[in-house]
């Protein structure tokens, strides 16, 4: 039985979006030279001007980072510091609304994943986080751990305002000063957050942000003000940075790309396993970079368990972001769904048989529909590339050993899922998966206490949890 729905709209006045943004820099918004337009990319609608970050602007935010550093943040008690995080975190609560419909508008995930997952998640980082500001002594990090200094951060697209909070909250407990870059398609909540640093009255200078494109990142990267680069992206320019600062000084964390194997045994929970499944790869576009984009089906229960995905995808709702009941929203930009059109096209073309549900596109936007791909070979590149769509390469195996050297043969290693019942089966795959997180019997589950990060391609360094903490305390090693 498939129920109608009719339209649930989220109200989208509760947020007012400025014509034109400037930088935040010494704790006020100072006006940009050059601007770019940021769309709604379900609608093509340009929602503002957002300025474009030069050497000038750079320089600048780097000069009250290091002047707020060395005047106040490094000297306030973790206790005061805390203190801040923690209003942070109750100011981000209080204005959920406001933040989840920004996001929504301009990165086109549903409204129900930033109201539920984003928005609760970025304030759930600074709570904790405040938590260890005044206890850092005592989270094994040595009796007295010293903060790097400032720190440069840049961020992805994907979740925008959870990014920053990964970014910036560890930062700030453990006393280091920021100059943040959002990306060049979703800085809208980046710049709420401005705002809430001053709502928040956090001393200047502590948070800073520039927006920009890759040459305002390149900017900070290669900034000699910067104590430590903290980056999540592509791998593609993660190793472009690594390179940058090799004969620097700096400290850097690295969160890159993933190819993650979501592994089914035939003893899995099936109807639950089809729901994980989905949501490995579906969630949030799968614009995720630990999504589960390479299913591994154990042979012998792949027909009962594609049977029930098809039948579970063609209730997947893609539409409206703003809607209630969307599940799958627009892709973010038209370059990442050229992106997504060209790798799918590569799996037709090498003999991978395509599938999707009938849905109707909207004509407007960016979109692409729910697709799996059967019958994949390790060779084939939707089998060992990164699509950041909502795309899905199913793979089969025979036997669990066999399904260990299936998930760990690619150059990425962020995370991996197991399904099944036994307790014994799990433990061991999760011994052999050369993989930083791993999920059994759920996926894309996501909390501050717990660290993340990668292996091989996937990065360098962990975040969030006290390992994350690690990387911004001198002297400590990150992993
Ligand atoms: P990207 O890596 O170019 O962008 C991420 C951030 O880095 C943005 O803020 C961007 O302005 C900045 N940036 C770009 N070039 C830079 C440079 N040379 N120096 C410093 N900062 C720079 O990612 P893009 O082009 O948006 O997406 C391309 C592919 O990357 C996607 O298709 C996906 O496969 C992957 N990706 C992975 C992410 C992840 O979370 N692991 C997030 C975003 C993209
Ligand atoms: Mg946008």
């Amino acid at each position: 039985m498939t129920f109608e729905y009719a339209p649930a709209p989220e109200f989208r006045a509760i947020v007012t979006i400025k014509p034109k943004y400037g930088h935040f820099i010494g704790g006020k918004f100072v006006a940009g030279s050059k601007h770019f337009p940021t769309i709604n990319p379900a609608t093509e609608e340009v929602l503002s001007q957002i300025a474009l970050a030069g050497k000038a602007d750079v320089d600048a935010a780097v000069k009250a980072a290091r002047k707020a550093y060395t005047n106040t943040w490094s000297k306030m008690s973790g206790k005061e510091r805390g203190k801040y995080l923690y209003r942070i975190a109750r100011i981000m609560q209080e204005r959920a609304r406001e933040f989840a419909v920004l996001e929504t508008l301009d990165n086109g995930k549903p409204i129900r994943e930033s109201r539920d997952t984003d928005i609760p998640l970025a304030a759930a980082h600074f709570f904790y986080h405040a938590g260890w500001a005044d206890k850092l002594e005592y989270a094994g990090l040595g009796t007295s751990p010293k903060p790097l200094g400032v720190a440069g951060q840049i961020i992805p697209w994907n979740f925008p305002l959870l990014m920053l909070a990964w970014k910036v909250a560890p930062a700030l407990a453990a006393g280091n000063t920021v100059v943040l870059k959002p990306a060049e398609s979703t800085p809208l909540t980046a710049l709420l957050f401005a705002e809430v640093c001053q709502q928040a009255e956090l001393p200047a200078g502590v948070v800073n942000i520039v927006t920009g494109d890759g040459s305002t990142g390149a900017l900070i990267v290669n900034h000699p003000g910067i104590d430590k680069i903290a980056f999540t992206g592509s791998t593609e320019v993660g190793k472009i940075i690594a390179r940058a600062v090799a004969p620097t000084n700096k400290s850097v964390t690295l969160e890159l790309g993933g190819k993650a194997a979501n592994i089914v045994f035939d003893d899995a929970p099936i109807d639950e396993t089809v729901e994980g499944i989905v949501n490995g790869i579906f969630f949030n576009q799968g614009h995720v970079c630990c999504a589960g984009s390479r299913l591994l089906l154990q042979e012998n229960v792949a027909e009962e368990v594609l049977h029930k995905l098809k039948n579970r995808m063609e209730k997947i709702r893609v539409g409206d972001p703003m809607d209630k009941n969307t599940d799958v929203g627009a892709i973010n930009s038209k370059e990442q769904l050229a992106k997504i059109i060209e790798l799918a096209a590569v799996g037709d073309s090498e003999g991978a048989e395509r599938w999707s549900p009938a849905c109707n596109l909207p004509s407007k936007g960016f979109w692409f529909a729910p697709t799996i791909f059967t019958g994949v070979t390790q060779a084939h590149r939707i089998a060992r590339e990164e699509i950041f769509g909502p795309v899905l390469s199913v793979l089969t195996f025979r036997t669990p050993q066999e399904a260990i050297e299936k998930a760990n043969n690619t150059p990425f290693g962020l995370s991996a899922g197991i399904w099944s019942e036994k307790g014994s089966r799990t433990l061991w795959a999760s011994q052999q998966l050369r993989a930083g997180v791993i999920w059994a019997n759920t996926f894309n589950k996501f909390d501050p206490t717990s660290p993340f990060g990668g292996y091989k391609e996937s990065g360098w360094g962990r975040e969030g949890g006290r390992h994350g903490l690690a990387a911004y305390l001198k002297g400590v090693s990150h992993e």
